[in-house]
Order: structure tokens, then C-alpha cells, then sequence
């Protein structure tokens, strides 16, 4: 059997503890684990089953496709989704007891439409714009929005669940949006049960909120990136301080080792020359599996022991790393990013390096890197 030439190392046992480490956190909130964009590039249904090995009591996803997914894969816990486009999946989503944010009039006539023509009940968040200028209804707009949903939740077209927002700021505890945010999610609040919808879930807490602002966990949560143990950023501070562990490691090998002299450019533009006679070790990953470009002579790899930072330009399939002083060989595993608690970088790291955020590091790993998972809870 050859080794893959990029590996994800996927820890579900981590997953699921990290989710009981939140819950923990939190208490009696229920919490919705956020398994959006295949579960943060961990895998979709995998994350999704982890998370409920944890505790988690419902999942999330953006997109109804996922949604979709998560259920034909037998997952039977609640699961809401929240982005769609005119013409989406309304109807399979219906039929398979998915809940459905609305964000405007319209997106409610769709839902509405879609429930009454299959003779059913879809269930509704309502999806508030509190602050953050996206996703989600404004609060001038919401009692137009309760007037049509008394009218289908009368039909029976619909079911309202739940109120959720989202925020702008959480991973800067001291901002002032995040005051003016929960005061509209209350005003929301009060105008939806002032109209007679008993709301069985409120939400707005993601995981910077989740880690640091207990004020704003209503009765459920809703964190994405602290279940896969990576810190939201900001000021929220490290992962491994909140106890969360890592869930992913990418792993690759030492596909050619060689002498160079000093004074050799390595890779394309030679944006890095040796400064004496030395050993490169060529490592089969580039951009296409996830590695950024933007991480040229900056990111961080585990190799022999040691942290090396990438030699020259990150290329389409490969990258170089100067490994002179190191007793390496032919096939030696080296690690990008992994948990630190193992000497490994973090992810948090490379997003330094690359100048973007761990969320985009994770979600970005390419197709063609193989999946491993491993201690799976279940
Ligand atoms: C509506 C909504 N809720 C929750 C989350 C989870 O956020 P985080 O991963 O920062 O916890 C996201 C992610 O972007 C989101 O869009």
C-alpha cells in the first residue's frame, strides 16, 4: 500500500471531547455544533457523529445540501441550516425534518409554499440581523415578517422554533457592538413571543461568545471552530487554555532529500538561497492540497524534531525546507500543524504566517489530501 502524499489526521475522540469541554463550560444551554463546510474541512458526517458522541444536542450547517447529507447519513438529532438560494432544496429539507432559518418575507413564501404543496409543517428560525450587516432580517423588517408567519403558522405551513442572530464582534469582548447586538436580539425576542410564537431555542453565542461572554448564551450555543479545538482569534487567546485540543493534523513525508551548495536558490523566483553547503528535503503538498502560497519563507513544519520554516515559494504540489544539521531520511514523516502539546505547530501559526485566519487554513485542505480518521467515539 503506498502513503498518501499529504494526510489529515483526524481525531474524533478529540471532537467529542471538545464538545463535552464546552458544554461544560456552559452548563444547561443545549449546544448546536456548527458542522458547516464538510465540518470545517474534519469531514462533514464524521464531525457531525462526533459531536453528538459529545453531547452536542443539535448540528448546524450553512448550506441545505450538507443538511441533507447529515441526515442520510442516519443522524436523527435536530439540524438546522441556514443558507440557501431562491430556488434550494426546500422541499427535501421539509421532508426530512431539517430546520430552516428565514431571513426575509420572501425566503418565508419559499419555505411556506414548498411545506403546504408536500402537505407539511417546516420548521422556522427566525434569522435576525442584530448588527453584524449580513445574513438575517432586519428588526425594522420583523413585524412584517411575524404577520405572515401568524398567517402560515395559522395554515399550519409552518412551525416557528427558534430565534437566532450572529455577531460581528465576539472575538473582541470589550466591543460595543456586542451590547448593542444583544439588545436587539432581546428586542427580536420580545416582538416574536409579544406575537405569540413560543420560542423553543434562542441562540446567538458562536465560539468566541461561547469562550468568553456567558451573558449571551440565552438557551443554546452555537460554536463552530472551538469543537475542532481552534481558537476563534481575536483577543479570545489560545485553544489549548480553554482545554481544546486540536482535532486536526496534516502530515506529509520527505519525498527527496539532496546536497545543495551554499548559495543555491530554491524554488520558484528563488526566494530563499542556502547560506552554506546544505540538505533539502523536497515535501510532497502544495496549494492545490491546502498549503498556502502565501506561506512562502514563513510557514512552520515539523521535521526531525525540529520546527523549519518552508524554503522558497510554496508550489502547486510541493514545497522545499532547508534541513541542514538535521538527521533526517527518505521518507520521514514531517507535520504542518497539529496540536503544539506535541511539539507540532499550530494551525493558529500557519494562519500567522499565511496573513489569514485558522478558518480558512482548515476549510481550504484540497480534495485530493487523504482523510484518516482515527479514535472515533463510537
Ligand atoms: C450563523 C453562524 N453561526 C455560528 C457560526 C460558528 O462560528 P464559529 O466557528 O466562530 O464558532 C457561524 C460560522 O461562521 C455562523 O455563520
Amino acid at each position: 500500500m503506498t502513503t498518501p502524499h499529504v494526510r489529515a489526521v483526524i481525531d474524533l475522540g478529540a471532537l467529542a471531547r471538545n464538545v463535552s469541554v464546552l458544554k461544560s463550560r456552559v452548563g444547561s444551554p443545549a449546544l448546536m455544533a456548527v458542522v458547516k463546510a464538510g465540518g470545517y474541512g474534519h469531514g462533514l458526517v464524521e464531525s457531525g457523529r462526533a459531536a453528538i458522541a459529545g453531547g452536542a444536542q443539535w448540528l448546524a450547517t450553512a448550506l441545505l445540501q450538507e443538511a441533507l447529507s447529515l441526515r442520510a447519513s442516519g443522524i436523527q438529532a435536530p439540524i438546522l441550516a441556514w443558507l440557501y438560494t431562491a430556488d434550494d432544496q426546500f422541499a427535501e429539507c421539509i421532508d426530512k425534518n431539517i430546520d430552516l432559518a428565514v431571513n426575509s418575507v420572501a425566503s418565508l413564501s419559499s419555505i411556506a409554499d414548498a411545506a403546504e404543496s408536500m402537505n407539511r409543517t417546516a420548521r422556522i428560525h427566525i434569522k435576525v440581523d442584530t448588527g453584524l450587516g449580513r445574513n438575517g432580517i432586519m428588526l425594522a423588517d420583523l413585524p412584517e415578517l411575524l404577520r405572515e408567519l401568524n398567517i402560515r403558522a395559522v395554515a399550519g405551513h409552518v412551525t416557528v422554533i427558534g430565534i437566532m442572530s450572529h455577531f460581528a464582534y465576539a472575538d473582541q469582548p470589550s466591543n460595543n457592538t456586542i451590547a448593542m447586538q444583544i439588545d436587539n436580539f432581546m428586542k427580536a425576542v420580545d416582538l416574536t413571543e409579544a406575537a405569540g410564537f413560543e420560542l423553543e431555542v434562542k441562540h446567538l453565542s458562536n465560539s468566541a461568545a461561547t469562550l468568553g461572554l456567558p451573558h449571551t448564551y440565552f438557551n443554546l450555543v452555537r460554536p463552530g471552530v472551538a469543537i475542532y479545538g481552534i481558537s476563534p482569534g481575536g483577543e479570545v487567546g489560545d485553544a489549548h487554555d480553554y482545554e481544546l485540543t486540536p482535532v486536526m493534523s496534516l502530515r506529509s513525508s520527505i519525498a527527496l532529500l539532496k546536497d545543495v551548495p551554499a548559495g543555491t536558490g530554491l524554488s520558484y523566483a528563488h526566494q530563499y538561497y542556502t547560506d552554506v553547503d546544505t540538505q533539502v528535503a523536497l515535501i510532497p503538498a502544495g496549494y492545490a492540497d491546502g498549503v498556502p502560497r502565501a506561506a512562502t519563507n514563513k510557514g512552520p513544519v515539523l521535521v526531525g524534531g525540529e520546527i523549519r520554516t518552508i524554503a522558497g515559494r510554496v508550489c502547486m504540489d510541493q514545497f522545499v525546507l532547508d534541513v541542514g544539521g538535521l538527521d533526517v531520511a527518505l521518507g520521514d514523516e514531517v507535520v504542518l500543524f497539529g496540536d503544539p502539546a506535541r511539539g507540532e505547530p499550530s494551525v493558529e501559526l500557519w494562519a500567522e504566517a499565511a496573513d489569514t485566519i485558522s478558518y480558512e487554513i482548515i476549510t481550504r485542505i484540497g480534495p485530493r489530501v487523504a482523510r484518516e480518521f482515527i479514535n472515533a467515539p463510537w
